[in-house]
């Protein structure tokens, strides 16, 4: 069996704690597989030069980790302004907070360089290499101009939006052409798939094949759908721990009259938080049998907090939320337990058992898993209930959450409070259809699909 070579811009230890989809299921997929794992250190070489850098090697459990610090230089502009700033706010539909004039553009071609050329360094002939998320959607076209011909996967976990607005990218058509030299792409959800296919068709002239196969540039490239999941085994043993029971226990007995509300996230725009603690607002106005009863514990870890758009964001919450409790607290009960903070790992699952309910409603979401984990974490015999938002990637898949607008406001409160008055066989019912599907769909099944769907695609096409 080939060797599996996954590359991601952010990568941690698959032993420890990291908050973000894209490391933790990351983690989980290769700590079964075995591997070698590259991507950026995480650690800024303050006096390296632009586009170089040393690679690290560490052995983490079953996997191989090979990292490279970055340049100053090559990290404000590949990772902050150009990955932080541009990519990610336009793929999550907000070109009004995209920093078109940031210049980054120049370092991003560069670190996927540097990444293709460390990496290629690295290689076995027959490795297969798997490469993740808007960082590093050039990285193929780079280790084939080098000579590379394994074959190359490439998923995004965020999502893509619509032709016209991947359109407002200056360098949107060099970046999607880039893709063609991957052999397969993914895609969290059938909506992502068919953004791609209309901007294929419509501005790059691809042509379709069938059989998920598009055609252009003299290459045939594979388009699919693989929604990301959990290890739901892995998150169920983490809740049966020492940890996982004295927060279940703990926040229970502090909770014992009270009903609990929870949200959990790195403090992002695309997570909808305004709008969600204005939405939970509403439900203590229109609803005052919540008013002495309904507590939100909202945990937002911090993250990206030297982009612009992230200090605004937490001013704005940090405001909200003493609105709120001036607004509604009473000397023995605060409404909103707002935390800027990580929460460990092992705890959280005892957090999500003690909820009534979840609040999962961002504005826009590759796919979410917090949503899969609350699922996870419930217990069947009187499991909690999910709100979901419509515009998240996990939305296709649970479609037996309750799904909100999170830009509704009174409709979402409305839905709130369903959900906090569900009857206990609703929930049941509920909960139970909502795990068999994140079960059958876990991280493996993701994880296995892809590395099929990517091994049967024909041997890699050389360059005409
Ligand atoms: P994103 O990838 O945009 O961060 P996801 O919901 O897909 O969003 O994945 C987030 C992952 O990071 C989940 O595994 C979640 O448990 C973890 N996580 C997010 N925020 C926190 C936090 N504040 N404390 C601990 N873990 C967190
Ligand atoms: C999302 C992205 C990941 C990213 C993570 C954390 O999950 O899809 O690529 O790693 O957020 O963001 P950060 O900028 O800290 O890596």
């Amino acid at each position: 069996m080939s060797r599996l070579v996954v590359v991601s811009n952010r990568i941690a230890d698959p032993r420890k704690t990291a908050a973000g989809g894209l490391a933790v299921a990351l983690g989980q997929a290769l700590e079964a597989s075995g591997g070698l794992w590259f991507g950026w250190s995480g650690r800024i070489a303050e006096n390296g030069a632009p586009g170089q850098g040393e690679v690290n090697r560490q052995q983490a459990g079953a996997v191989q980790l090979v990292t490279l610090d970055l340049s100053r230089e090559d990290h404000d502009s590949y990772y902050l302004n150009y990955s932080s700033g541009v990519l990610w706010p336009v793929l999550h539909y907000r070109l009004d907070l995209a920093d078109f004039d940031s210049g980054g553009i120049a370092g991003y071609r560069r670190v996927n360089q540097l990444f293709a050329q460390k990496l290629k360094a690295l290689l076995r002939p027959d490795d297969i290499i798997w490469v993740h998320d808007y960082h590093l959607i050039p990285l193929a076209a780079e280790l084939r101009a080098m000579g590379c011909e394994q074959r190359i996967g490439f998923f995004l976990h965020v999502p893509l939006p619509p032709p016209l607005m991947l359109a407002a990218l200056p360098e949107h058509d060099w970046l999607m052409r880039s893709l063609f030299a991957y052999d397969l792409v993914g895609f969290q959800s059938q909506t992502d798939v068919t953004h791609f296919e209309r901007y294929a068709s419509d501005e790059l002239r691809a042509q379709w094949v069938g059989q998920h196969g598009w055609h252009a540039f003299g290459k045939t490239l594979q388009v699919r759908a693989f929604p990301i999941g959990i290890d739901v085994d892995e998150f169920q043993a983490l809740g049966e721990g020492k940890d996982a029971r004295e927060m279940f226990e703990q926040l229970r007995s502090d909770y014992a009259r009270r009903r609990l509300l929870v949200g959990v996230e790195r403090m992002d725009y695309s997570k909808g938080l305004p709008q969600r603690l204005k939405a939970f607002r509403t439900l203590l106005q229109n609803y005052p049998e919540n008013q002495g009863s309904a507590t939100l514990i909202q945990i937002a870890s911090p993250s990206r907090e030297s982009v612009d758009a992230y200090a605004a964001l937490r001013a704005e919450l940090e405001s909200l939320s003493g609105a709120i409790n001036g607004e509604h607290g009473e000397l023995d009960w605060m409404p909103l337990r707002y935390i800027h903070r990580n929460v460990a790992r092992k705890r959280l699952p005892g957090l999500y058992r003690a909820a009534a309910v979840a609040l999962v409603t961002p504005l826009r979401d590759g796919m979410n898993l917090v949503a899969k984990e609350f699922v996870a974490a419930q217990d069947p015999a009187d499991p909690g209930v999910l709100v979901l938002s419509r515009f998240a990637g996990a939305a296709e898949q649970l479609s037996e959450a309750l799904q909100v607008n999170p830009y509704d406001t009174a409709r979402t409160a409305e839905t709130i409070q369903r959900a906090l008055q569900m009857p206990l066989a609703e929930r049941q019912q509920r909960h139970a259809a909502l795990l068999q599907r994140i079960r059958a769909q876990d991280v493996h099944w993701w994880r296995e699909n892809f590395l099929r769907a990517l091994r049967d695609t024909q041997e890699p096409e050389k360059e005409p």
